[in-house]
């Protein structure tokens, strides 16, 4: 006689402890921190835990997300003064016998809690040309051709979300909020190296600027903080040699 399917046990829970910077400018004249418990399950990440206690303990919580998957950029914070996405970081991966601290990531403007202004970050962002800049009609009409080299050549850049974990993660950028910053240069990278843009000259200028790449120390805080694996510090150095000796 066949055996009856077992039920599966309770799922079980732990309780994990978060210290979440805080700052209400319409209450608070400084940031401060604040105590929650969670129950969570080990499949849980940092976005439900923050998603639980805006439901169920404090409905002011403010953090952005929207895709809660990785993908759109938008969540992410300091994590054990750390830059990840909230929707990236398994609770279960930090150490859950300390508490864990959470907090909005550094020198952009904080406007609330969790959420900072992106605007200077995506300032940046646009003065580097982040389009494909190509004259005239292509070869035969129809369509700009690449071959599977030339595509590969700016695989790496065409990866970044705009999550700004590198650039808020730079001590030089900490310091001097002019410096375009790592995302700015990694997207300047997806097209100076895309063999189908004819203004790479346009953009190598452009960050051959005193607040350009020659700002960058080489400190990799950019690699190591990229939720998508880029190679920041390496694409910062590609594009200063190519300043220095032209596009290969
Ligand atoms: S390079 Fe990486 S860390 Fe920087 S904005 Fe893009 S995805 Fe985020
Ligand atoms: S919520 Fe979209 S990347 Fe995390």
């Amino acid at each position: 006689m066949e055996s009856k399917p077992s039920i599966p046990e309770e799922i079980p829970t732990f309780t994990a402890t978060l210290i979440i910077r805080r700052f209400d400018p319409e209450v608070d004249d400084e940031p401060r921190w604040q105590d929650f418990d969670v129950e969570m399950h080990g499949t849980d990440r940092v976005l439900d835990a923050l998603h639980k206690i805006k439901w169920e303990q404090d409905g002011s919580l403010t953090f952005r997300r929207s895709c809660a998957h990785g993908v759109c950029g938008s969540d992410a914070m300091r994590i054990n003064g750390r830059n990840r996405l909230a929707c990236k970081t398994l609770i279960k991966d930090l150490d859950i016998s300390k508490p864990i601290y959470i907090e909005a990531i550094k020198g952009l403007p904080l406007e609330k809690d969790l959420v900072v202004d992106m605007e200077p970050f995506f300032d940046s962002f646009k003065s580097v040309n982040p389009f494909l800049m190509a004259g005239g009609l292509p070869q035969g009409g129809k369509e700009r051709k690449q071959s599977p080299v030339e595509r590969a050549r700016f695989d790496d850049t065409t990866k970044c979300i705009l999550c700004a974990a590198c650039t808020s993660s730079c001590p030089v950028f900490w310091t001097d909020g002019q410096y375009f910053g790592p995302a700015a240069i990694v997207n300047a990278h997806r097209f100076i190296f895309d063999s189908r843009d004819e203004n790479a000259q346009v953009r190598l200028d452009i960050l051959n600027d005193k607040e350009g790449v020659w700002r960058c120390r080489t400190t990799f805080n950019c690699t190591d903080a990229c939720p998508r694996g880029i190679q920041v510090t390496q694409a910062i150095a590609e594009v200063k040699q190519a300043i220095l000796r032209g596009k290969p």
